[in-house]
């Protein structure tokens, strides 16, 4: 195979129980079928035989029911284990029942279902092959404006049903070039044996589409939502792609963000070119997945009025209650764009009447671009338990949203992720999809055991790190949730200036005896978009958590921060201790050789240098910057430039 297995790479287990000899299966479909497959193959890889087809004796018996949804559960029965669920609850079941076996568990017993009937993974790859944000090879969907099929898609599908997650947008949000006529009939048949292939392992399949598609490849003149002609052609093509594609999930939509069409254009609310879209995918069955990143791309620097912060919020609030029940807003988990450290997004806290799925990234565009090592589970984690405080109880994000999506970090690369431990973050945001109350760091664990190795010694210098890993990177980047300070297009490496003066209303406003920019109710008011208490923690300096400092507020260098350390102080300390740690880090790892599969070992190895010379260079290159603003020297007298 020329890829890896990452987590599905079962290994012999100690003292298998009895039921794993034999397999007695009463499925019928073709998701019940790959379920019993993957038990059939499981056991034998982990007990060195193949389970006998039998219902005498201690087994495995696996039945499938009518149910629709994806629950499963297991029933004992002395030595005889029952495994029941409906088609796709077996899937989930079974590699349940494997993951299970596999990390030394011998007790199965009662029912499971996920906390989310939507689940998945937007992929931003484009049909030429590449992929926007992608850095981890080429596209496994697309090459040379075709839709690919195969070995991978199927184990694709699998390691996706193998974490807990349902569906994949599989095209680029910016919706350009051939993508655009993924509407037409032309690709349907493509589109329909990659959907079946999803389909076997409870995957269902969604396009992103262009909300200009009526004028693109409709020939009319207008994509105007509330033209009739308009809601014709779309509620036509979706009738025809539904009926040659069974399996597709829905529709996402980027429009009036970054240059997309949308309703705006045509003086109509978000609103109204929704439901248009929905109104089509609800004859179908289908869900409408609207994107909420709606901001002023083409802002003027010397502007201070506008704050982008701001634009989700001040766009989709007053129109909460107006959207159809097919529809979910998908809005980022941060106001801005998924930086190492923001606060929670406010709009996710003001819908009552709406549904809604998060947005995460798990490609790591601003995090390290799979060079550097950082776990975003706990970020996940920080963010699903954070309290909106929108009502008296279960006002978690967790509890708030009705779905989750992240963007993909997968692609064509031997390892799918190109570091080996990027995994860890399409793995857990899996996991977190199915059953959001698992620990960021139980699954780390997990993770580590099934794909490195079931070694102590692995574990403790693995989990340690990936547990920091975040930190780390927050430390020798842009400080206390100012974030920005990348190199502009590519966003990789340091550039303290690099959209100071462009029109992406990213600023940090620095001047040589403060940075930030003040979002009280004395600055842009920004604040006031949380519901109390929250707003008055964020407005007050004191009360502001100190590693969002710089997001929320506008504040001296010399400032006091609460462990008596001065804001720059506490910017250099922090980039000297995360260069540190990315020393040890790398350390860490050498210590592994010997223990992991040599390939692995070095291509880690080598992910760990980049991230040390690059490591050093956001150090020198923020601190530096600082120290020059500010003439403020270091007080241990460490090297600045
Ligand atoms: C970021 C990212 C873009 C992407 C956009 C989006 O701005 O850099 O590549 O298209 O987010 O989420 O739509």
């Amino acid at each position: 195979m020329d890829y890896s297995s990452l987590w599905l790479n079962w290994q012999p287990i100690n003292e298998p129980p009895a039921f794993m000899s034999g397999i007695c299966a009463r499925v019928h479909s073709a998701s019940g079928k790959a379920a019993l497959r993957e038990l059939q193959e499981g056991f034998a890889a982990m007990t060195g035989r193949r389970p006998a087809d039998t219902a005498a004796g201690a087994c495995l018996c696996i039945t499938e029911t009518d149910a629709e949804d994806e629950s499963y559960a297991f029933i004992r029965e002395g030595e005889t284990l029952r495994l029941e669920g409906g088609a796709r609850g077996l899937v989930f079941g079974a590699f349940d029942l494997l993951r299970g076996l596999a990390l030394g568990k011998r007790e199965f017993d009662g029912a499971s279902a996920p906390r989310y009937s939507v689940r998945m993974l937007d992929h931003w790859d484009n049909m030429d092959g590449s992929i926007e944000r992608g850095y981890a090879g080429r596209s496994f969907f697309f090459e040379d404006d075709r839709i690919l099929n195969g070995p991978r898609i199927r184990d694709y599908a699998r390691l996706l049903a193998s974490c807990g997650l349902n569906g994949c947008c599989i095209n680029n949000v910016n919706v350009k070039a051939e993508a655009v006529r993924l509407l037409t009939p032309d690709h349907w048949p493509a589109l329909a044996e990659l959907a079946k292939t999803l389909a076997e392992y409870g995957i269902k399949l969604w396009l992103s589409v262009s909300f200009a598609a009526p004028m693109e490849l409709g020939g009319l003149d207008t994509a105007d939502p509330l033209d009739e002609a308009v809601c014709r052609w779309w509620e036509e093509t979706t009738a025809a792609l539904y009926k040659a594609v069974p399996n597709l999930g829905g529709f996402l939509v980027k429009a009036d963000s970054e240059g997309r069409p949308g309703p705006f254009t045509y003086g109509r609310t978000q609103a109204e070119g929704a439901n248009m879209l929905a109104r089509a995918l609800a004859k179908q069955g289908g869900k409408l997945l609207w994107r909420c990143f709606v901001y002023n791309c083409t802002q003027d620097w010397r502007d201070t009025k506008t704050d982008r912060a701001r634009a989700q919020c001040d766009h989709f609030a007053p129109l909460d209650g107006q959207f159809d029940d097919n529809v979910l807003l998908q809005i980022k988990n941060g106001p801005v764009d998924f930086q190492v450290r923001e606060p929670v997004s406010p709009l996710l806290g003001r819908l009552e009447h709406t549904n809604s799925i998060i947005e995460f990234q798990i490609t790591q565009e601003y995090t390290g671009q799979q060079k550097h090592l950082c776990y975003l589970i706990p970020m996940f984690k920080d963010i699903l338990d954070f309290r909106l405080c929108h009502r008296a109880e279960n006002d978690s994000v967790a509890e708030t949203v009705s779905a989750v999506c992240a963007v993909s970090n997968m692609g064509r690369d031997y390892n799918w992720t190109g570091h080996d431990l990027a995994g860890a973050n399409l793995y857990g945001f899996g996991r977190l999809s199915w059953d959001p109350a698992l620990s960021a760091e139980e699954i780390a664990r997990e993770f580590i055991r099934l794909a490195l190795g079931d070694d102590e010694r692995i574990i403790a210098e693995v989990l340690p790190m990936l547990m920091r890993s975040r930190e780390v990177y927050e430390q020798y980047t842009a400080p206390l949730g100012i974030g920005w300070m990348v190199n502009p297009g590519h966003h990789y490496g340091p550039n303290p200036d690099g959209y100071e003066y462009d029109r992406w209303g990213t600023y940090h406003r620095a001047t040589n005896t403060a940075i930030g920019v003040e979002r009280g109710p004395n600055g842009t008011g920004y604040t006031e978009q949380y519901r109390k208490p929250l707003s008055d923690m964020y407005a007050d300096v004191a009360s502001c958590p100190e590693e969002l400092l710089l997001f929320f507020h506008r504040v001296n260098y010399d400032y006091v921060m609460r462990d008596g350390r001065t804001l720059i102080q506490r910017i250099y300390d922090d980039h000297f201790a995360g260069y540190e740690a990315a020393e040890e880090f790398a350390q860490s790892w050498d210590r592994l050789e010997g223990l992991l599969p040599e390939d692995l070992f070095s291509r880690v190895q080598e992910r760990f240098a980049e991230q040390l010379r690059s490591a050093r260079e956001w150090r020198d290159i923020i601190n530096s910057w600082f120290y020059r603003r500010s003439g403020i020297p270091d007080i241990h007298g460490r090297e600045l430039y």
